[in-house]
């Protein structure tokens, strides 16, 4: 009879609603405790997890090493079902963007995401397990400390990205008591800047990291609308654009890269727009609605804005320097493949082309004159041709930058000079998976991931940068997840059918596999990620083999 049930999951929850030990009581913060039976011992093997409900709150109920544990069932990212990401002893990484988080204390070990998960309790009792509700919150803040108002050690932060606002959530969460400074020139708090290229008219409110009030209930004291003009590393002062001097005892750079501008003739006219801050996102979509639009620049920014821009815009041309878009960093197929479904949409690509001129007529945006001839009739032309570095204002300081203008770290984010550390897409560091070689990767979930390493280098409890890279691009309401570090392949082993347009791709150098981009073939990348983080070997023969099993998808 226990041999059936355990084969049946329907009549195992049958069962356990029936028997359920349901008792209801209130804690000592008033809190209602709700304990239910959700399944059989027996229904979940070890490595396995299943969701699970509690008074109708999903739950992701795990057994590894032996033992059940239960966490939140939705990332605090932007809340993908756990249950379909990958997971690894006690981590389960999310199969959306990579985050990570540990399933016996619900934190966050890796991001994209800012928050932990909720863990709850769970007792086997008769071969039956019991999870108890405490909480139906979706997220969990870890315990930030406060600023002593005695203390006058001070830590400035300067930019307000991702990067920033993890190193001061981590200072606190580490019991930091001193001042914490972070100044951007945003007129925003830390915001949601992927979501700029794919969601371009959405509200600000909408857009935040944190609530506006989160910065003062955690003592960190946020300057927007400051620039910081330079640095005095020997009397330990930033000066800001106003003139005015701040000690510091401690500095983060964190200031990120700026897009880069065209440099032809008719770059300034109006109606030629870069995409940077909220604002441009706003500017963009108003002046585009309707409109004639020519998107120079085929990487991530110039395919995200032509995609959003497909069903809104009169028409939309594409101009790009190689024969397809993402050339260099996704490869020829994936970047034939992602033309051909912009095209679908109505939009037209001129690829192996520049452009010669921006013509104007008043000011505004009238023609695009290509390098090969061609005319193109335009309202609006939208920027989308790379990035620099905004690290200029370190010059005559002796923090060290690389030939690119990086800044350069070690393994814990500490610049060249002392108590100065610097974090995000400013930065080159170690990358471990590739033999700690000098990088500057620009990925939303690196920067929080530096943020953490570089606050707690800062509280003397240095930690390694160990981080295995993952990016994503949303085009037409695809997305195309990507993990490691593809530069320098020689070739891609595909899985799946890129004409279904749901793949699996390995990037190889010589018989070494550096990364792996999908779509629709979830969570495949984010076993990939695991495995890379985990060190694990995953060799060509793997790869060239028509059994996945390695991988361990559901
Ligand atoms: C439109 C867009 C879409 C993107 N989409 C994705 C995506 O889908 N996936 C992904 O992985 N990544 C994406 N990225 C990249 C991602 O946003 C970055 O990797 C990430 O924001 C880097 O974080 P950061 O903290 O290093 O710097 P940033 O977020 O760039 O922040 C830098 C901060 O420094 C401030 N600053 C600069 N100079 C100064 C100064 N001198 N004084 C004071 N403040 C200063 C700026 O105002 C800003 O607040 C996208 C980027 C853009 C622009
Ligand atoms: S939804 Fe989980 S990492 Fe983005």
């Amino acid at each position: 009879m226990a041999m059936l049930l355990a084969n049946n999951i329907n009549n195992a929850l049958v069962l356990a609603t029936l028997t359920t030990d349901l008792h209801k009581m209130t804690n000592a913060e008033e809190v209602m405790d709700i304990t239910e039976v959700v399944c059989l011992e027996s229904d979940l093997q070890d490595g396995q997890m299943k969701e699970v409900e509690v008074d109708g709150h999903k739950i992701l109920l795990v057994r590894s090493g032996g033992q059940f544990s239960a966490v939140g069932s939705r990332c605090t990212h932007y809340a993908a079902p756990l249950v379909k990401g990958s997971l690894q002893g006690d981590k389960v990484r999310c199969p959306f963007h990579g985050a990570c988080f540990n399933v016996k204390t619900g934190d966050i070990e890796e991001y994209p995401g800012l928050d932990c998960l909720p863990s709850y309790k769970v007792k086997i009792e008769d071969g039956k397990v019991h999870v108890t509700l405490h909480t139906k919150e979706a997220k969990r803040l870890k315990q930030m400390s406060h600023q002593e108002p005695e203390s006058s050690h001070t830590v400035i932060l300067i930019g307000g990205g991702p990067a920033s606002l993890v190193c001061a959530e981590t200072l606190r969460q580490n019991d930091y008591r001193g001042r914490i400074v972070m100044v951007t020139k945003d007129d925003l708090p830390p915001f949601d800047k992927p979501k700029l290229s794919k969601a371009m008219n959405v509200e600000s409110d909408r857009l935040l990291l944190r609530p506006k009030d989160f910065f003062q209930q955690h003592d960190i004291e946020l300057w927007m609308k400051r620039e910081v003009i330079s640095i005095n590393t020997e009397a330990k002062t930033v000066t800001m654009d106003d003139k005015t001097e701040q000690r510091y005892d401690q500095l983060l750079i964190a200031t990120g890269c700026r897009a880069r501008p065209m440099a032809c003739p008719g770059a300034d006219l109006e109606n030629v727009k870069l995409l940077e801050t909220f604002k441009d996102a706003q500017d963009i979509h108003n002046m585009c609605a309707g409109k004639k639009v020519v998107v120079v620049g085929t990487s991530f920014i110039g395919m995200e804005v032509a995609s959003y821009l497909s069903d809104k815009a009169a028409s939309v041309s594409v101009i790009g320097k190689s024969e397809y878009p993402f050339q260099l960093s996704l490869g020829s197929e994936i970047g034939k493949m992602t033309m051909e479904m912009l095209r679908e949409k109505g939009v037209k690509f001129y690829m192996n082309d520049n452009v010669a001129e921006i013509r104007g007529e008043n000011g505004k945006v009238k023609e695009v004159i290509l390098q090969k001839g061609e005319l193109l009739e335009a309202d609006a032309v939208v920027i989308g041709i790379g990035v620099l570095p905004n690290s200029e204002f370190v010059d005559g300081t002796k923090i060290q930058k690389d030939k690119r203008n990086n800044i350069i770290v070690d393994k814990c984010m500490r610049t060249s000079v002392s108590q100065v550390f610097s974090a995000g897409d400013v930065v080159c560091f170690p990358l471990g998976i590739r033999g700690h070689e000098q990088v500057n990767i620009a990925h939303w979930q690196l920067a929080h991931a530096h943020g953490r390493i570089a606050a707690l280098a800062m509280v003397s409890k240095p930690v390694e940068i160990k981080s295995v890279p993952f990016f994503w691009t949303v085009l037409l309401g695809k997305s195309i997840r990507y993990t490691g570090y593809g530069n320098g392949y020689t070739d891609i082993v595909f899985k799946g059918k890129l004409e279904e347009r749901k793949f699996l791709a390995f990037y190889m150098k010589e018989d070494v596999m550096v990364a792996a981009a999908s779509l629709n073939f979830d969570p495949a990348v984010a076993a990939v990620a695991e495995m890379m983080a985990t060190g694990k070997d995953i060799t060509r023969a793997q790869i060239e083999s028509d059994d996945l099993s390695w991988l361990n998808m559901p």
